[in-house]
């Protein structure tokens, strides 16, 4: 799907049934003065929290762009499992054996219809820059992509025949610039990103002075309520906690350098990119 956008743009993965962090976020939206058709989700709506009808309709409700998620494609299908990608016998995997269908449970035909009509990329061009949004990887939606995996990242731009990349799916937000090329992830606002805070993470695209500017901000909101939620449906296993502490339960998905940095307070990152000249002339 391409799409005519206009900036400033606010991007975010994960809202993983984690309904106050999507109220929060949309909160953070309006104060920014950032409308929901210059906003986009890089799916997995669905996920590890206590209200996945009701973060589904929210976010249908707010009417953001939406990119298919593993999760929303499992769900649409009605399928067994997350096909997070996690390996057989690993920590997360036993998890996902208690969150998923816990949320499959829940999901009404109505929001498994919209999710099975959410497109898997969205592309748009702003400041003369070509964007690809996907959610794992460019080819394969469930890859998770760090900004520690360097050659991983050179591939999959050198592959998306786009300027940028925008990705989701990882948990943790990072910038990478490889060559001329740049891959985004904003974080998302579902889980916190494992560096001791419980503090989520969304991004922003600016045009500013002649260059595009990519930023990755915090964002706190009631993580409180939101594991008292876990709780109260009887659905509090590692996430619950992680919601409070900032940890994640395993590791197991993680390299070397982000499993390292565990428990480390994440900086903001800000990247300018200038905007080339003669396709700026040609937009
Ligand atoms: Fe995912």
């Amino acid at each position: 799907m391409h799409l005519d956008l206009s900036p400033p743009l606010l991007v975010f993965g994960g809202p993983y049934s984690n309904l106050r962090a999507l109220a929060a976020l949309r909160e953070r939206a309006d104060a920014l003065g950032i409308s929901a058709s210059q906003t986009i989700c890089t799916g997995d709506v669905v996920a590890y929290c206590a209200e996945p009808e009701e973060t589904t309709q929210a976010i249908r409700t707010w009417g953001c762009h939406v990119i298919a998620g593993n999760c929303e494609e499992q769900l649409a299908a009605s399928a067994d499992d997350c096909a997070c990608g996690f390996d057989e016998g690993t920590e997360c995997a036993a998890l996902a054996k208690g969150w998923y269908p816990f949320a499959n449970a829940r999901m009404s035909s109505h929001s498994r219809r919209w999710m099975a009509a959410l497109p898997q990329a969205i592309t748009f061009t702003l400041g003369g820059l070509r964007f690809r949004v996907v959610h794992g990887g460019t080819r394969i939606i469930n890859r998770f992509l760090f900004g520690s995996q360097r050659e991983a990242l050179r591939e999959e731009l050198e592959n998306s025949g786009t300027d940028v990349v925008i990705g989701g799916h990882c948990g943790v937000p990072f910038i990478a610039e490889v060559g001329s090329r740049m891959w985004f992830n904003p974080g998302v606002i579902g889980m916190p990103a494992n560096d001791g805070t419980p503090d989520v993470w969304y991004g922003l695209i600016r045009i500013t002075g002649g260059q595009v500017e990519f930023s990755t901000h915090r964002l706190s909101y009631d993580h409180t309520s939101a594991a008292a939620a876990m709780h109260r449906f009887g659905h509090a296993d590692g996430y619950a906690q992680t919601l409070l502490t900032g940890l994640w339960p395993s590791l197991d998905v993680l390299p070397s350098p982000e499993r390292a940095a565990t428990g480390q307070r994440i900086a903001p990152q800000t990247v300018r990119v200038a905007i080339p000249a003669s396709r700026a002339a040609a937009e």
